[in-house]
């Protein structure tokens, strides 16, 4: 397949007028418009069972468009809003595709296209599995050349364990080849995510030390101070190990961990994460029992006001047994990390919204001066991913002065130096490469299948073995308390604030 944007190309939405599109995919797109980094003939289509004709549709758009100030009256919002169409049928109906076949092909003709359809799938995921079937019996699946290129975006969660997940990988590669299916993670598609493989492997000093030699721990975090808000009917199906950990932390894992691949390209590079899933050493019943923490927030008197129990969100159940909260220990079988404990945590109405990984180096063998906590000086590394992006190394240094005390200091990078990041989020990165057919940053079959072999029997485990416990913990609170029991004796998680300054990077709240 060419890596090339294609001169032409319509981006058909299934979901067209759902939470997802609404909020991320529409103002991404907007940008990519803006910057040119669309295809030269371009149209986006939203498909929906909702009734829009192109016009109420396009006055949808330019009213969600329109909340962002940054955008509201921009110069180019007429041309974007002409590119954008509408087409109401029911997904699930095969017999609608062709209608909906004719409407592409009607802008085909307004835009000079040659089929080269991108379908994204922004739906709930009981439509998954369905509408590449639909769009088979369309004849809307195979490549014709060149020209005629047909690729489709699924969102997570692929699947809900993994014989579902397996079940879609089946249903997937009956209609596509797996260079047309781009599975999106839209952690992958941040740029500070993607900095953690140049600040591995483009780096000299770093990778002699990046393995169980002169690393202790790593702690992946990523955590929010919101609530479900009015995704709770989506959520409580789901919890925070489908939603945050089988996918996204998994990945920041995996790329921590990864060999250095051959080439940064999709093949190379999906191959190294692959290893890393397939070298996670399941957990027994009894590991699940005692290295897994789940919790739920209750309601509780914060910072930002009151905040009502998980079990009170609408569309929740009042008896839900739902996560919102999850600490976790795993340990990575391979050469590297034998012995490395890699502790991760996700959880919903925490004190703030941060994601960063901390990597904790071992200490000195022997240690000659005092620390100001009288304690040795561990060296740290914390890439921090997400807000105030940056990369920060926290080592020993001499307080000035008599005496030979030592003190924990900063040595400081914050991303934003280099120039600031382009304009949109993840999704407009990802979007873009998915135009280009670049998988790179997309997740292949075998790794979400190695990666649902792994959190499966937890899955399972919860769902039979009702003695573990649930714990509930405070909204605005870092979380069960038992998740400090996950670390060694005297280790505790690192909890960063949001309000960062350039002097005092971290600070516990
Ligand atoms: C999504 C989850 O994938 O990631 C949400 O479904 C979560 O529950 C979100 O809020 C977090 O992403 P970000 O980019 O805001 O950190």
């Amino acid at each position: 397949m060419k890596m090339t944007k294609p001169k032409s190309q319509i981006l058909v939405i299934f979901g067209g007028s759902g939470d997802l599109t609404k909020r991320k995919l529409i103002p991404s797109l907007f940008h990519l418009y803006c910057d040119k980094r669309v295809p030269s003939h371009f149209a986006i289509l939203g498909v929906g069972r909702t009734r829009y004709t192109d016009e109420t549709y396009r006055a949808l758009v330019l009213s969600e468009l329109s909340k962002d100030e940054s955008i509201a009256g921009h110069d180019s919002l007429d041309d974007f809003l002409n590119i954008i169409y509408y087409e109401s049928i029911n997904p699930a109906d095969e017999a609608q595709y062709e209608q909906l076949k004719e409407k592409l092909h009607s802008i085909d003709r307004i835009i000079d296209n040659k089929g080269n359809y991108l379908f994204y799938l922004a739906t709930p995921p009981s439509l998954y599995a369905k509408i590449p079937l639909c769009l088979k019996k369309a004849g809307l699946n195979t490549n014709e050349g060149d020209e005629g290129m047909k690729r489709i975006i699924v969102e997570k969660p692929f699947g809900y364990d993994l014989e579902s997940a397996l079940r879609l990988n089946e249903v997937f590669s009956s209609v596509f080849d797996e260079s047309q299916i781009f599975r999106i993670d839209h952690f992958l598609g941040k740029e500070t995510v993607q900095n953690i493989m140049a600040l591995r492997f483009a780096n000299g000093i770093l990778e002699p030390l990046w393995n169980r030699n002169y690393i202790d721990r790593v702690e992946v975090t990523a955590v929010e101070s919101l609530g479900v808000e009015e995704r709770g009917a989506f959520y409580d199906n789901v919890g925070a190990l489908r939603d945050m950990v089988q996918n996204h932390l998994i990945q920041l894992v995996a790329l921590t961990a990864l060999e250095p691949p051959v080439a940064f390209n999709a093949d190379n590079f999906r191959n190294e994460i692959l290893k890393v899933y397939q070298a996670l050493r399941p957990l027994t019943k009894s590991e699940i029992e005692h290295q897994v923490v789940r919790g739920q927030y209750m309601a509780s008197k914060t910072r930002f006001g009151d905040i009502q129990a998980y079990r009170n969100e609408p569309h929740v159940s009042p008896e839900s047994r739902t996560e919102t909260f999850v600490a976790m220990k795993l340990f990575i079988d391979n050469w590297r990390w034998e012995g490395v404990p890699f502790y991760i945590r996700t959880g919903k109405e925490m004190p703030t919204k941060v994601s960063e990984i901390v990597i904790h180096f071992k200490s000195t063998p022997h240690s000659m001066f005092k620390s100001e906590k009288h304690q040795k000086v561990y060296n740290r590394l914390i890439i921090r991913l997400q807000p105030n992006e940056g990369v920060v190394l926290r080592l020993g240094m001499k307080v000035p002065g008599s005496g030979y005390e030592v003190k924990d200091v900063s040595l400081d990078f914050a991303y934003d130096k280099l120039g600031g990041v382009p304009a949109g989020d993840a999704y407009a990165r990802l979007l873009e490469d998915c135009m280009k057919g670049d998988a790179t940053l997309f997740t292949r079959s075998d790794a979400v299948e190695a990666s649902w072999k792994f959190f499966d029997p937890i899955i399972h485990e919860w769902e039979n073995n009702l003695s573990i416990p649930l714990y509930g913990y405070p909204a605005g609170t870092w979380g069960p308390l038992e998740s400090d029991s996950l670390m060694a004796h005297g280790q505790h998680w690192s909890n960063p604030c949001k309000n960062l300054t350039d002097t005092d990077l971290y600070c516990d709240l």
